[in-house]
Parts: structure tokens; sequence; C-alpha cells
């Protein structure tokens, strides 16, 4: 049953689809529907992963192969988290494995930091995709505010297990659900933000960004720009009992 519908079959008044009163009944309904019923007592990266894997939280499981949970050690300095799984995620269970993933690895290594030290994570743990014209490719699609909010439990546990010194938001999903609605990623990129989650936090652009380059010349500067911003992550780790 929708969501909506499970929220004012309690009701004995059927709101009108554009009235406030819907409006309201649905903000309620995002609101309810999440994992946080599921995160296991005293929760490891094991346990979380393992109940992870059957999520139901949103209807995004129906159509990813599998739920794709951060991945690193749980002693890792850094913490990035991007969108969502994409489409080699989803058939590996791995997040950042497919292009974007080699480009990250690619800028971590230019910086120097130890793929070691780091965790990947999304804020979102399944694929969400339509097919393409011919029915041959699966899309990448944006998640959706309910889809974020249904999954953000995970991240909340990955990070309360993990305690990062440093995180970095890849992109305007993550920067926007992590930090706030209007945080603008191409305004502050590269900047320390305020925030609770972690002793340093950044935002930067997400890699997947770069490969939609269409020439040469703007994929290498915006590669530089992106190697720049992970060079103050660099930076950071290298202070003395900061974050070593
Ligand atoms: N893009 C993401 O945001 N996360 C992945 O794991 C892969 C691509």
């Amino acid at each position: 049953m929708p969501l909506i519908a499970v929220a004012y079959k309690k009701k004995t008044v059927k709101p009108e689809a554009s009235s406030q009163a819907w409006r309201a009944m649905k903000r309620e309904a995002l609101k309810t529907v999440t994992a946080a019923p599921l995160i296991p007592p005293h929760p490891t990266l094991r346990t979380l992963r393992e109940t992870a894997a059957t999520c139901k939280a949103c209807d995004l499981w129906k159509t990813g192969t599998q739920t794709v949970f951060g991945e690193g050690s749980q002693h890792a300095s850094v913490m990035f988290v991007g969108e969502q799984p994409g489409d080699r995620e989803d058939l590996a269970g791995r997040p950042f494995v497919g292009p974007a993933g080699k480009l990250l690895d690619q800028a971590l290594a230019q910086v120097g930091i130890d793929r070691r030290n780091v965790y990947v994570t999304n804020v979102v743990k399944h694929f969400k995709w339509v097919p393409d014209e011919r029915g041959k490719r699966r899309i990448h699609k944006k998640p959706r505010y309910s889809e974020i909010n249904a999954c953000r439990p995970w991240l909340d546990a990955e990070l309360a297990v993990v305690k990062p010194q440093i995180l970095v938001c890849l992109g305007a999903t993550a920067a926007q659900a992590l930090l706030r609605k209007e945080f603008s990623v191409s305004r502050r990129r590269g900047e320390l933000v305020e925030s609770e989650l972690a002793p340093y936090v950044m935002a930067t652009v997400h890699p997947s960004s770069i490969l939609r380059a269409t020439d040469h010349e703007s994929r290498r500067q915006q590669m530089e720009s992106f190697v720049a911003d992970l060079r103050k992550v660099a930076h950071l780790l290298q202070k003395p009992g900061k974050a070593a």
C-alpha cells in the first residue's frame, strides 16, 4: 500500500490531493517510514551491513539488485559519502567500484591518501534507475527526498561507528542531505563547513560530474580542481593529533 494511503487510512476523511491537509499528511508519512527500527543494538559495520541487506524501508529494493552498503575500515579517518550506487556498484554489491569510483581512486592516489584510511558510502544504498528508450541500459535516476530520508539511519549508524575525523560529501545530493537543503557545492566546494557530523566536514563535486565533461580540457581542469579539494583533506590528515 502506498505510504500516503497508509497515512490517511487512519483518518475518516480523505483530503484533497492538493490541500494543506494532504501535504501535511504526506510530510508525516515520509517522516515516519525509515530504516530506523532496523538498526541493530550496539551496531558494528558487520551487523549493519548484514541487516541492511534485507532493508525494505523504501521501494528501491524492488529494482536494485542488492543493498550496496559502505565499505572500509571502522578506523578510517576519512568518510566519503556519495549519492547512491551506480550500475556497476549495484551488480558488484560494493560502493565506488565503477567509473566514478576509479576516478576517485585516481584522485586519492594523486594526493597520497591511502584507501585503507578511507570509508566510502552513499546516502542511498540501492541503485535507482530507469530503462533507456531501447530498454537495454539502466539509467541512473536521482533519489527522492523520501528515499534519502528512509535510508538516512544507515548513514547515521555508519557515522556513529566509524566516527571519521573528516567527512567529505561528494556532490549536491550528499551535501544537501548532510549539511543543508540549500547547500551549493559549486559555490562552497573545498571549504570546511561547520557541522556536528565530524570535526572536519567538506563538500566537493561528485566524481561522475567530471566524467560528464564534454571535452578533454574541461575534464582535465575539473579533475585538477577535484584533486585540489582532496589535497586539503590530505593536509588535514597530516595535522598532528587531529585526523591521523
Ligand atoms: N556514484 C555514487 O554516488 N556512489 C557510488 O557508489 C557510485 C557512483
